[in-house]
């Protein structure tokens, strides 16, 4: 476990659709009718009512969020966050992979969430670049408590042993452990 100003910060390996805390957030794409990699995971385990409260949403826009029930599941939430297609990083995939996680704490933090997890937006059926990814993922939150707070846990969920060294590594040299 890490700390950053009294913000706790997790790595857990495993699947995001069994965490009990406020928001678990999915990996949505523009659409928000499901899909596969995490987001078919959540639609399996949380039921059919988170679907029929995103077709009512009716999508989102790429570096955005948007709030439902986690049906079935542990959490309450589900944030869905559109991250960026990667397409060689010359089309603001970075401002929009950074967007999506800071807009995912602005809307918990408008529902006075206190405890979140994230996956690796992006780094599945979106392509981006693992690496960059993380730096980008570790940045938006750091930034996000810096100027907002209100987040009181945060957990990284990472499915894969390859994610999961990235974002150790990147932990333990930027709060230096
Ligand atoms: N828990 C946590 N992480 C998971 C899980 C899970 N149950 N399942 C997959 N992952 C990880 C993947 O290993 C990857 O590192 O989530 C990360 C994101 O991968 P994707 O789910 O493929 O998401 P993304 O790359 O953002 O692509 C989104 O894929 O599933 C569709 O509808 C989705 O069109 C959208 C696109």
């Amino acid at each position: 476990m890490y700390t950053y100003k009294d913000v706790k910060l997790y790595l857990v390996q495993g699947d995001i659709t069994t965490m009990a805390v406020d928001a678990i957030v999915n990996a949505a794409n523009n659409t928000l009718l499901g899909g596969g990699g995490v987001d078919g995971a959540i639609h399996r385990a949380g039921g059919p009512t988170i679907l029929e409260q995103c077709k009512k949403i009716g999508g989102c826009p790429t570096g955005e969020a948007r709030i439902t029930t986690a049906g079935n599941m542990p959490s309450k939430y589900v944030i869905h966050a559109v991250g960026p297609v990667y397409k060689g990083g010359n089309k603001n995939e970075d401002k929009l992979l950074y967007s999506a996680y800071y807009n995912s704490l602005k809307l918990a933090k408008e529902y006075n969430l206190k405890t979140i997890a994230f996956p690796a937006i992006s780094t599945g059926a979106y392509g981006y670049p693992k690496d960059e990814a993380c730096h980008i993922a570790i940045k938006a939150v750091m930034d996000f408590i810096d100027k907002e707070g209100g987040i009181e846990e945060v957990y990284f969920v990472l499915f894969g042993q390859d994610n999961y060294t990235l974002y150790e590594e990147k932990l333990n040299s930027k709060l230096n452990k």
